[in-house]
C-alpha cells in the first residue's frame, strides 16, 4: 500500500494557481474563509497535520501546539515572524520558515510613501478638502516639514531599512540608523549612512523610521521616555510592528505638540486601533497594507510554498527550504 501523503493546512485562501503546488505532494486541508481563528481552532487544525501555510493574523505557540504531534514544519508567509513562538516551536522541532527579500523593494516604497504622506500632511489635507472646508488659498495652509535636507534615522537597518535608505538619497537626505551591531562599511557606503547610537538617533532624527524585528527585546523601545528625546517638530513612521511603540504614549505626544506627526501601518493590538490614535489629525493610519502589491504578495506566497514543500522532505530542495529561521536549532 501506498504511503499516505504529508498533510498539510491552509490557512487562508491564499492565490490559487500558486497554493495548487502543494497539492502536487500533500493532502491539503484548505478554508474557504478569511477567518479570524480563536487558539483552540488552530489548536484543532494543527492537531492532524504535518505541515502548514500560516500568515501573520495566525499566532502558533506552545498552547496551539501542544497537541500537534505530527507537525514538523509551520511556513509563515511574511518576514517577521513574531505571531509564531520560536522557542516553543523549536523546542517541539518544527521547522519555521519567513519570506525575506521577496517583499523588501515593495515595503521599503510603502515606508517612503508613508513617510511623505506623513510629513507633508496629504492625507490631512485630503480629508480636511473632502470636508467642503477650503474656501480660499492660503499662504500659511497645512504646512508640512521637508524631507530633502533634513536628517532621517532609521531604526533597523536590515534589507528593508537599507531599502529607506536608498530611497532616501534621491531626496538628499542625511541618514543615520541604528542598530544591534553597525553594518560593514561596503553596505554603509552603499547606503549612504552612519551608525549612531539610540538616544544620538532619536534626538538628531527629523524623521524616523521604524523597521527593527519584534521580539521581546524591542517590545515597546519606543516609549515615553524615547519619545521625550525626539524633536518636537519630527514625524514618526513604523512599518514593522505596532508592539515596538508604545502607542498611548505616541498619541500623547502627538496630541500636545511634543511630536509633529506620525504615519503607522502597524498596531500593537491590530486590527484594532486605539480610539486615541483614531481621533488625532496629526497621523496617518494605514492597514498594515506595506507590502500588499500583487506581484509581492504573489512572491511571498510561492516562496511559502517553496519552504514548505521542502522542509516536509518533498521537491528538488527536500531537506533544504530557501528560507529557515530556525533550522539547527532544533531540539528533537
Ligand atoms: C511582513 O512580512 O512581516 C509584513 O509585515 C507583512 O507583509
Amino acid at each position: 500500500m501506498a504511503e499516505p501523503r504529508p498533510r498539510v493546512w491552509l490557512a487562508r485562501p491564499l492565490f490559487e494557481d500558486i497554493t495548487m503546488r502543494l497539492d502536487e505532494h500533500f493532502e491539503v486541508v484548505r478554508t474557504s474563509v478569511e477567518d479570524r481563528y480563536r487558539p483552540a481552532d488552530i489548536a484543532a487544525h494543527l492537531r492532524d497535520v504535518d505541515g502548514a501555510l500560516v500568515t501573520l493574523s495566525e499566532k502558533v505557540g506552545a498552547e496551539e501546539i501542544a497537541g500537534a504531534a505530527r507537525l514538523r514544519a509551520v511556513a509563515n508567509v511574511a518576514v517577521g515572524y513574531d505571531n509564531l513562538d520560536l522557542p516553543a516551536l523549536t523546542a517541539a522541532g518544527v521547522l519555521v520558515t519567513n519570506t525575506p527579500d521577496v517583499l523588501t523593494e515593495t515595503t521599503a516604497d510603502f515606508g517612503f510613501a508613508l513617510l511623505m504622506s506623513t510629513a507633508r500632511r496629504i492625507t490631512e489635507s485630503e480629508r480636511w478638502l473632502r470636508e467642503g472646508r477650503w474656501d480660499r488659498w492660503s499662504f500659511d495652509r497645512m504646512l508640512g516639514a521637508d524631507l530633502h535636507g533634513s536628517t532621517l534615522g532609521i531604526l533597523g537597518m536590515g534589507r528593508i531599512g537599507q531599502g529607506i535608505a536608498r530611497r532616501a538619497a534621491g531626496f538628499d537626505m542625511r541618514v543615520l540608523y541604528h542598530n544591534r551591531r553597525p553594518l560593514p562599511a561596503e553596505t554603509e557606503g552603499a547606503c549612504r549612512a552612519r551608525y549612531v547610537g539610540f538616544d544620538e538617533l532619536l534626538a538628531q532624527a527629523d524623521h524616523l523610521v521604524l523597521v527593527l524585528p519584534y521580539t521581546p527585546q524591542t517590545h515597546h523601545v519606543v516609549d515615553a521616555a524615547a519619545l521625550a528625546k525626539m524633536k518636537p517638530t519630527a514625524t514618526l513612521v513604523n512599518v514593522a510592528r505596532g508592539g515596538i511603540v508604545d502607542e498611548p504614549a505616541l498619541a500623547d505626544a502627538l496630541a500636545h505638540g511634543r511630536l509633529a506627526a506620525a504615519g503607522l501601518d502597524v498596531y500593537e493590538g491590530e486590527p484594532a486601533v486605539r480610539p486615541e490614535l483614531l481621533a488625532l489629525r496629526n497621523v496617518v493610519l494605514t492597514p498594515h497594507i506595506a507590502s500588499a502589491s500583487p506581484a509581492t504578495r504573489r512572491a511571498m506566497v510561492a516562496l511559502a510554498v517553496d519552504n514548505l514543500v521542502a522542509a516536509l522532505g518533498c521537491g528538488p530542495d527536500a531537506g533544504r527550504p530557501p528560507a529557515p529561521v530556525n533550522a539547527g536549532k532544533m531540539k528533537r
